[in-house]
C-alpha cells in the first residue's frame, strides 16, 4: 500500500482552487453570455408577420389591419405596433403604409369626409386609394406599400417597399 496521504495544506489548496474556480465561472459565464447574446439569437422565420386579417374578408374597400412584432435592437427587445390599409384589387392584395409622406402623421381612409381617398388631418394631405399623393396637397410622394403574403387564409405583411402602383 502506497503512502499517498494528502496533507492538510494540499487539501486546503485543492478545495480553495475548486471553490474559487467555480465562483469565477459563476461570475464570468453570465457576462460572456450577455456579451454575445445577440449573436446566439435565432432569426425569425422569414420577414413576414402574421396578422389576424382573413384574406377572404378583404374587399375593394381599404380596411385597417393592426399588427405587432418583437423588435430586437442589440440587447433591447421591444414590442412594435403598426397598421396598414389593406384592400383587394381583383385577386391582388394591396397593403399601404398609413405614414404620411409629408411629416409622418397617420392617414385615414375617407377621413375628413373625403370620399374614396386617404386623408391626413395634420396638414390636409390627401392620397388616392392606391396611395398616390394628390397634387396641390402637402405630401410630395405616394404612400409606401407592404409586401404581402398568405398563410392558412390569413394575411401576412412583410417589409415596406416604395409604392409600385402610383
Ligand atoms: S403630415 Fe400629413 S399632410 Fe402634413
Amino acid at each position: 500500500m502506497s503512502n499517498k496521504k494528502v496533507s492538510r495544506r494540499q487539501f486546503l489548496n485543492y478545495t480553495l482552487t475548486g471553490v474559487g474556480g467555480f465562483m469565477a465561472a459563476s461570475i464570468l459565464m453570465p457576462m460572456i453570455r450577455f456579451a454575445i447574446d445577440p449573436a446566439l439569437q435565432a432569426k425569425a422565420e422569414g420577414d413576414f408577420i402574421l396578422t389576424s386579417q382573413k384574406i377572404d374578408e378583404l374587399t375593394d374597400v381599404p380596411v385597417r389591419v393592426d399588427f405587432s412584432y418583437e423588435q430586437v435592437d442589440a440587447w433591447y427587445k421591444s414590442e412594435v405596433s403598426e397598421m396598414a390599409w389593406v384592400y383587394k384589387e381583383g385577386d391582388k392584395i394591396i397593403a399601404l403604409s398609413p405614414v404620411c409622406k409629408h411629416l409622418g402623421c397617420t392617414v385615414n381612409w375617407e377621413g375628413g369626409e373625403h370620399k374614396n381617398e386617404y386623408f391626413c388631418a395634420c396638414h390636409a394631405g390627401r392620397y388616392e386609394k392606391n396611395g398616390k399623393n394628390i397634387a396641390g396637397t402637402p405630401p410630395t410622394g405616394p404612400l409606401d406599400q407592404y409586401e404581402v403574403s398568405e398563410k392558412d387564409g390569413y394575411l401576412m405583411l412583410g417589409k415596406k417597399i416604395p409604392n409600385t402602383l402610383a
